[in-house]
């Protein structure tokens, strides 16, 4: 097996906040890494090479083995249930998972609708409220679909309410809090052990200098 270490990192809203995190703990990542469209990109000195994959798609990278380590959301660790190690919390990207909806939507209908990017995870938790709900399984911009009435309810992910504030909807319940955290392919973990314990070292030192 090749001694480079292959990262998979999430695009989009968690990924300037890894690579900060990155550079902070010593890994000298190239100025093409912030606005360049590769989705590969090789940083030798470091041993290393980056896949840039959808936030939700990581676990998936780093269960196949194609990626040894990637950073994903907690959200995406719950929703697809991969066999991977989650070996630290790089508390980054904090947010929380709710439920919302228009105002008076709270009094529950028979069989109401619920629409999420996490249909696995909605199914769940409504199952664990003893609430019998349909689940509608959507890409994005989930908060569309109370307003144009595709759903009576949402499950979604929280980080400044601005999205909710100004759509008018209203959060109800708070489901779980959100951080990412730096996940390990099992067998990588075998056979790469030195280097990965290395990049968990570096970036937990990192995460404890950051912590207020
Ligand atoms: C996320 C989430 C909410 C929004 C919450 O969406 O799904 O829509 O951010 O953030 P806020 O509380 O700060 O407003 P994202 O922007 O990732 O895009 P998406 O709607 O396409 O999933």
């Amino acid at each position: 097996m090749s001694d480079i270490l292959t990262m998979a990192m999430p695009k989009g809203r968690i990924f300037e906040e890894a690579v900060e995190l990155l550079r902070k703990a010593g890994f000298p990542l190239p100025p093409e890494f912030d606005d360049s469209r590769k989705l590969i990109v090789d940083v030798p000195e470091a041993n290393m090479r980056f896949i840039l994959a959808k936030p939700m798609d990581v676990p998936t990278y780093v269960e196949y083995g194609v990626a040894d380590v990637g950073v994903a959301g907690k959200d995406t660790m719950i929703e697809e249930e991969r066999d991977v190690y989650e070996v630290l919390d790089l508390k980054i990207s904090a947010c929380y998972l709710a439920v919302a909806g228009l105002p008076g939507c709270e009094k529950k209908g028979i069989n109401p609708k619920v629409a999420s990017k996490y249909p696995n995870l909605a199914t769940k938790y409504f199952k664990e409220q003893g609430e019998q709900v349909e689940i509608i399984k959507l890409n994005g911009s989930i908060e569309l679909a109370p307003l144009v009435g595709l759903a009576d309810r949402i499950v979604d992910i929280v980080s400044t309410g601005r999205t909710l504030r100004e759509n008018g909807l209203v959060e109800l319940e708070k489901i779980v809090p959100i951080t990412s955290r730096l996940i390990v392919n099992p067998v990588s973990y075998r056979m790469k052990d030195a280097q990965i314990d290395e990049m968990v070292e570096k970036l937990a030192a990192v995460v404890e200098e950051e912590k207020v």
